[in-house]
Formats: structure tokens, C-alpha cells, sequence
């Protein structure tokens, strides 16, 4: 869906080192936003670009989305000055989104710094689904971060009955090592079983790699969510292409704006 509409700035929170959440007013996107989905805002100091967020969170009722992003260029910092009130011109929901495990599966989210933001909406989704049908699994979160400072608002987390599992490079909070290290470690230690689970991931591309490898090893359903930059954010302009197969298995060229973010990881050639 695309809507080119005004999002007014509701608040900006600092929730770890130079990464900001802030809350957006527009009903129409707080309404349709689904897990996986994004939204392109154009920064008041850029007339010409967008920038791609994910929405983390959205409320339908109040007709509010959040976004979290950490201050990298113009555009964030922009978005992070802006004064409360601020209207922004604003495309989306934009996207597709993540797909539902198979009936009896356990959703499995791997995210990587920022890439929490689009798995914690998709969390929620599946902690609704198990509180609907008793049978459904809870979902399991594996979240890593390079360091304990940059793990992002885990009490945002655990308000919801979310307890992920951590990760750090450096060891200082939870399993030292990767989140996708840990990951493998869980299937092969036998704590999660490969073929009873769907994978979703988020984060820097080398990382999505590393985990469809993984997974393609343990023969897991796997999905990731990928990150180009986006001139038109829908569709017309390939400027967000990646490399990936078609179901004949012949290489072709995908849009990440409109035929993801979210892919079958087996469809990329990483
Ligand atoms: C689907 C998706 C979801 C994402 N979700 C998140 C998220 O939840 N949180 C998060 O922090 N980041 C997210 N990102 C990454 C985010 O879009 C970038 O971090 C952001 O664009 C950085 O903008 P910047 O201006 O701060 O820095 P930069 O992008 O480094 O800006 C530097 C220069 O790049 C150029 N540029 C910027 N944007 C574009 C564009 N769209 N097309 C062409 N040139 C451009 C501009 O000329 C700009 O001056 C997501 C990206 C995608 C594709
Ligand atoms: S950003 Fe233009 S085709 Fe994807």
C-alpha cells in the first residue's frame, strides 16, 4: 500500500547511545502497519531523499507508529532535532511483511543491533497469536548487540512477557559471541530443533548472510529482512536492487522496497 501522507511528531526518547525512539501520529499507517513493513520519511533538512525506517511499534486506537533509529547522517540527525509537532511528509506502510510460521512451528527471531526494530513488532504479533490458540508457541527472541550498552530498551521487552536471549561481541552481556553463533549453538545443543522452527532476521547484511547459511544447514525455513538505500521507496526506480533467484533457480534482480524487505533467505545470493 502506498499513501503519501503527514506524520506529526508525537516524542523523541533517547534509548541507548545516539539511538532514538520516537512516536509518529497517523492513524492511517498506525492501522495497516504490519511486521516487516516500513515507512519512508523525508528529513526536513533533505528535499530530495527519504529514509527507510521499520516500524516498531503501532497503536491503532491512539493512531500512533514508533520508529527507532540510531543517528548515522543528515537524515537521522534531522529526525532527531525535530521539534515535537514537527509534520513530516511520509510514504507507507510500505513493504510486505513476515510471513507465519507453519501450525506447530516456533517462531525464531534473530536480530542484530537496529535489526530489533521491525522483530519486536513481529513478536507481539506471534505472543497474540499464542495467547488466541493455546497450542501456538511462543516465539523465542535471540537479539545481539556489540556491546551490553547498545542493548536497546529490553525493558520494552520484557513488558510484553518478551525474555530474549543475548548476545555480545565483546561477552558482556549474555553469550559472547554472535547472535547467529548462538543461534547455531541453540539447534545444535538441541535446545531448539530445526525442523520445528521458522527463523525471521534482521540486521547488517553479513549477518542475514550468515544466518541463511546456517539455516539452509539445518534445513530451517528462514526469513530475512534486507536494507538498500531507497530513492523511490515503491517500486519504480531500482535503485534498491539485490541479486536473487527466481523459483526456476535463474539469477535475477529483486527490489528490496517492493518485493521485501522480506525475503526467503534461499532466494538471495548473498
Ligand atoms: C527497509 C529498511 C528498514 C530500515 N529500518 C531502519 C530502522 O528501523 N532503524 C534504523 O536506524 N535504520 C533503518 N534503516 C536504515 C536507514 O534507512 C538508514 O540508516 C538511514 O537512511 C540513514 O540516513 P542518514 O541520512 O542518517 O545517513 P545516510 O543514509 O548515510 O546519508 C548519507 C547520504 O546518503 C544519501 N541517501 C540517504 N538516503 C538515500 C536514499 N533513500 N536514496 C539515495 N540516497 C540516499 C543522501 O545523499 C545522504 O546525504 C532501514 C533501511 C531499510 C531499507
Ligand atoms: S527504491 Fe526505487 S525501486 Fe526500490
Amino acid at each position: 500500500m502506498k499513501h503519501r501522507l503527514t506524520s506529526t511528531l508525537v516524542w523523541t526518547r533517547r534509548v541507548g547511545p545516539n539511538i532514538f525512539q520516537q512516536r509518529f501520529h497517523q492513524p492511517t499507517i498506525a492501522r495497516a502497519a504490519k511486521a516487516g513493513q516500513f515507512v519512508h520519511i523525508l528529513p526536513a533538512d533533505d528535499l530530495l531523499f527519504r529514509r527507510a525506517f521499520s516500524i516498531y511499534a503501532a497503536d491503532p486506537k491512539a493512531g500512533t507508529y514508533d520508529v527507532l533509529h540510531q543517528v548515522l547522517g543528515v537524515g537521522t540527525r534531522s529526525l532527531a532535532n525535530d521539534p515535537v509537532g514537527s509534520e513530516l511528509d511520509t510514504l507507507g506502510p510500505l513493504g510486505n511483511r513476515f510471513t507465519p510460521p507453519p501450525p506447530g512451528h516456533t517462531a525464531v527471531l534473530v536480530g542484530g543491533g537496529l535489526g530489533m526494530a521491525p522483530l519486536r513488532l513481529w513478536a507481539l504479533e506471534q505472543l497474540r497469536q499464542s495467547s488466541r490458540r493455546r497450542s501456538a508457541p511462543l516465539p523465542v527472541m535471540i537479539l545481539g548487540v556489540r556491546t551490553k550498552a547498545q542493548a536497546v530498551a529490553p525493558y520494552q521487552l520484557a513488558q510484553h512477557g518478551l525474555r530474549p536471549v543475548w548476545a555480545s561481541d565483546d561477552g558482556s552481556k549474555g553469550f559472547h559471541g554472535t547472535a547467529v553463533a548462538l543461534f547455531d549453538h541453540l539447534v545444535q545443543s538441541g535446545k531448539l530443533n530445526g525442523s520445528r522452527i521458522a527463523v525471521y532476521g534482521c540486521g547488517p547484511e553479513p549477518m542475514m548472510s550468515a544466518l541463511a547459511k546456517v539455516c539452509a544447514a539445518h534445513g530451517t525455513f528462514c526469513e530475512v529482512s534486507l536494507e538498500r538505500s531507497m530513492p523511490c521507496g515503491y517500486g519504480v526506480c531500482m535503485g534498491c536492487v539485490v541479486q536473487g533467484r527466481d523459483r526456476s533457480g535463474y539469477e535475477t534482480f529483486l527490489r528490496v522496497c517492493r518485493d521485501g524487505p522480506v525475503f526467503d533467505a534461499s532466494t538471495i545470493v548473498f
